[in-house]
């Protein structure tokens, strides 16, 4: 098995519908990802989604049998089984006629009744013309449905099919859904409730209107916590420097430029947070004066003096609620678990995450680290090389013992 290939669904079943919208083409993917991610995916077409794409589809994607009827010879009671062994049922497209037959309680095609005969949780994701989502009646259903207990994931704004012009309706991309799936498999998640900020990436220092000093942080390690929190149910601020990856889907970002900026965030976010995580590499120093234009070449190359920036976790000490855990990094390259442990003390830290920058497969920019896991208590984790998101379920499984503690 490769390193960067993990399998999160692993063992859980989902229920994916699909109604009859031009977005159904789209689910296919949404079907593959899942599948890929481990998930047994067991997908209920209704007779209006198979004029779109082919059950065939389907089920030489998820590698199962698809299901269609509801009067199936054989198959009467397919609905109550299929509800029972689902973990989370998606629904993408959800049509407006769907949601009006989910919204009162319909059940006279399989995947209606399959809705009323589940317990577990359920995502709806409208997709339909924009007049027709923004009619009444759809506001209406999606409003009821919400109270009874069914996640919906808005449309976004866009390009709708046949030359229908841009408006709110289109379905989220298959990725932005995945996403959402692995949220709802793990409701109720153990952060739900917690509020918990992350940082990530580097920040950049100007020396002139052009230039600026920055370290290598690709804000991969940070963007995976973001993501796992999340996923665990938590309501998650990501600060980010400039990343070099796409922000993950859930969390809302704050893009910041300077380790001024960031430490000005993070206060703000302080105030509530349940839960810090420092894991960008914000610049240590600053250009002591910003040039107003471009410094040019002259005859000699330039002296820059630099100044310190402030120590974001150091200096927001004052800011944190009591009972707030706080998570900080240690990138060093030598007598490693010393250093790394000052920093704990010093910063007044609950966990330090701690890299060896010399180490092949770790730090910045790849997908893979080592890290061991240090805390206040005086114990130590070293953690086996593996992919920067299992890294972020483990530092979030000792989080969760820590704050289970408070
Ligand atoms: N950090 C911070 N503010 C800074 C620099 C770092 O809050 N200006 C945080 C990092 O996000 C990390 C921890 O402090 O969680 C340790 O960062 P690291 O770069 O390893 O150490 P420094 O404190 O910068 O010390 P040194 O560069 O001397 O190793």
């Amino acid at each position: 098995m490769s390193l960067a290939s993990t399998r999160p669904f692993a063992s859980r079943r989902v229920l994916l519908g699909v109604t009859g919208g031009i977005a159904s083409y789209k689910s296919a993917w949404l079907a593959r990802l899942l599948t890929k991610a481990g998930a047994a995916v067991d997908v209920v077409m209704t007779r209006a989604a198979t004029e779109f794409v082919g059950p065939v589809t389907f089920e030489a994607l998820t590698g199962r049998p698809v299901h269609t009827g509801l009067f199936d010879a054989g198959r009467a009671l397919e609905h109550v089984t299929l509800a029972r062994a689902a973990d989370a049922i998606v629904v993408a497209p959800a049509t407006a006629d769907f949601l009006a037959r989910a919204a009162s309680g319909q059940a006279d095609d399989l995947l209606t009744a399959c809705l009323l005969a589940a317990t577990c949780p359920v995502l709806l994701v409208p997709a339909m013309n924009d007049r027709m989502w923004a009619h009444p009646q759809t506001q209406r259903n999606v409003h009821h449905l919400g109270t009874l207990g069914y996640r919906v994931l808005p449309p976004d704004e866009g390009m709708l099919a046949a030359g229908e012009g841009s408006g709110p309706g289109r379905m989220p991309e298959p990725e932005t859904i995945f996403a959402h799936a692995g949220r709802l498999l793990e409701t109720p998640g153990p952060l739900a409730g917690l509020r918990v900020a992350v940082t990530a990436g580097p920040t950049r220092e100007a020396l002139d209107p052009v230039r600026f000093l920055s370290n290598h942080s690709s804000g991969k390690m940070g963007a995976a916590i973001a993501a796992a929190a999340w996923r665990r149910g938590a309501d998650v601020d990501l600060i980010a420097g400039p990343l070099a990856v796409a922000p993950p889907v859930g969390p809302r970002v704050t893009a910041v430029e300077t380790t001024a900026d960031m430490a000005d965030a993070v206060r703000r976010a302080l105030a509530t947070a349940d839960l810090l995580v420092m894991a960008a590499a914000p610049a240590d120093f600053t250009p002591a004066a910003v040039a107003p234009s471009k410094i040019k070449k002259g005859s000699r190359p330039p002296t820059v003096a630099l100044d310190f920036t402030v120590d974001i976790l150091a200096s927001t000490r004052d800011a944190r609620r009591p009972g707030a855990v706080i998570v900080g990094f240690a990138l060093e390259t030598d007598d490693v678990m010393a250093h790394a442990r000052a920093k704990l003390e010093a910063k007044e830290l609950d966990l330090i995450v701690v890299n060896d920058a010399t180490e092949e497969g770790a730090g910045f920019a790849v997908d893979t680290n080592r890290v061991t896991l240090l805390d206040r208590a005086g114990g130590s984790e070293a953690l086996p090389l593996m992919p920067k998101s299992e890294v972020a379920d483990a530092i979030l499984d000792r989080v969760e013992g820590l704050l289970g503690g408070r």
